[in-house]
């Protein structure tokens, strides 16, 4: 069974390949290499040997993307990543990000719906939830005030996708990501951020290798266990593995609504100093950190319930936060050693 995974060089795309070829699919990937090279297509050829085509294909290009559906139209489903994603940038050109993940979505609905393809799997985020204070987070959580255009982008998207399939015959799934982190365990692939990045595992990894000369801890008064904030960090891998399971729920066809959300996080909140604590005990590399201000637009804590997750999709995060750090670490490593290689 063949699937067309959009954004399938990027970060999440990539792992979920990876899940999706270990058992038993057959992947094409869209990706403009707008963020990414394909540089993480060579990885997973060495993780899988399957060597994995990709379309260099800008989505927001109706015929192009038509031309793509056209060519595989054998395809038992899409599962769409590509966006961009980085909320400062956003923040300073909302345009960009409305234009990019939106006409995208719209043109991949619109090829979804002239070729019958009946099952979509979307990338949501849990910034969909705003600042919410309603802890933990269900799926049916009012969703609170976007925090960046990048957020609306999501909230915007999946009310598409809702009311698209209201009156179509697709199935779709919106799959909420909390923070996902880490690599796959061969360090083959990982996340390759453009630029200095913003996340904090990216940054933790950065400092301790020597990229980054000191980390801030964003506010240390908050009224948390540490004074730091909470998330759910949850590893890339638990959540490629979702979306296996959340195509072949569509496939078997035992959702009861054309359009389900599903959060993927672990359920438990991880304050930023543990998750130091986390990466220093994996690595034994003592972090040049600091404790500095509080970053605007940060909501204090957020974390999952994944009942609904675990119960309808048989879905089970086990990767828990010192593999995601020593797996984030070990890639970092990987990184500077082919640099240093080449
Ligand atoms: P990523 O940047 O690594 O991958 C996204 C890929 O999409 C990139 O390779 C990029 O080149 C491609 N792309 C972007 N716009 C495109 C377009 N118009 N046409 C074709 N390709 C295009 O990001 P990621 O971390 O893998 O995120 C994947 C999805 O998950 C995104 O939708 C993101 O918003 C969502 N998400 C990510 C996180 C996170 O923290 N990483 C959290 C929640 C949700
Ligand atoms: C985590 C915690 C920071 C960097 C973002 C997006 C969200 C989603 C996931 C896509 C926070 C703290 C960070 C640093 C720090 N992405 N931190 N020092 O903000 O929860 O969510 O990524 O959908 O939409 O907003 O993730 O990794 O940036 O921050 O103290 O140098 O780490 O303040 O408490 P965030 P993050």
């Amino acid at each position: 069974m063949k699937v067309l995974v959009t954004g399938g060089c990027g970060y999440i795309g990539a792992h979920t390949i990876v899940d999706l070829i270990n058992n038993g699919f057959d992947v094409v990937s869209v990706d403009s290499n707008i963020r990414s090279s394909t540089q993480l297509l060579d990885g997973i050829e060495k993780i899988t040997g399957k060597k994995i085509r990709n379309y260099k294909v800008d989505l927001c290009n109706l015929e192009d993307t038509h031309a793509v559906f056209h060519e595989n139209r054998d395809i038992v489903g899409v599962i769409h990543f590509a966006a961009l994603k980085t909320v400062p940038e956003s923040v300073a050109d909302p345009l960009f990000y409305f234009h990019n993940n939106l006409a995208s979505l719209v043109n991949v609905l619109k090829c979804v719906k002239e070729f019958n393809i009946p099952n979509l799997v979307f990338s949501s985020s849990c910034s969909v939830y705003g600042n919410t204070t309603e802890l933990p987070v269900v799926e049916a959580t009012p969703l609170g005030e976007a925090q960046s255009p990048y957020a609306r982008t999501k909230q915007m998207g999946e009310q598409m996708i809702q009311d698209y399939s209201k009156v179509n015959d697709t199935q779709s799934i919106l799959l909420r990501y909390f923070n996902p982190v880490g690599a796959h365990p061969s360090a083959l692939i990982g996340e390759l951020p453009l630029g200095r990045p913003d996340n904090l595992v990216p940054v933790i990894t950065q400092t301790a290798i020597g990229k980054i000369p000191k980390l801030t801890v964003f506010g240390h008064d908050y009224d948390t266990r540490d004074g730091s904030c909470i998330r759910d960090y949850i590893h890339v891998m638990d959540i490629a593995n979702a979306h296996t399971k959340a195509l072949q729920y569509l496939l078997d066809q035992k959702n009861t609504d054309n359009c389900e959300i599903f959060n993927l996080g672990t359920g438990n909140g991880v304050t930023v100093l543990e998750a130091i604590k986390a990466f220093e005990k994996i690595s034994g590399v003592k972090l040049n950190y600091e404790l500095g201000p509080r970053r605007p637009g940060d909501v204090i804590a957020i974390y999952a319930n994944n009942n609904k997750a675990k119960q309808l999709l048989g879905w089970e995060p086990n990767i828990g936060i010192e593999d995601m750090m020593r797996t984030a670490w070990q890639w970092e490593v990987a990184l500077r050693d082919r640099v240093l290689s080449n």
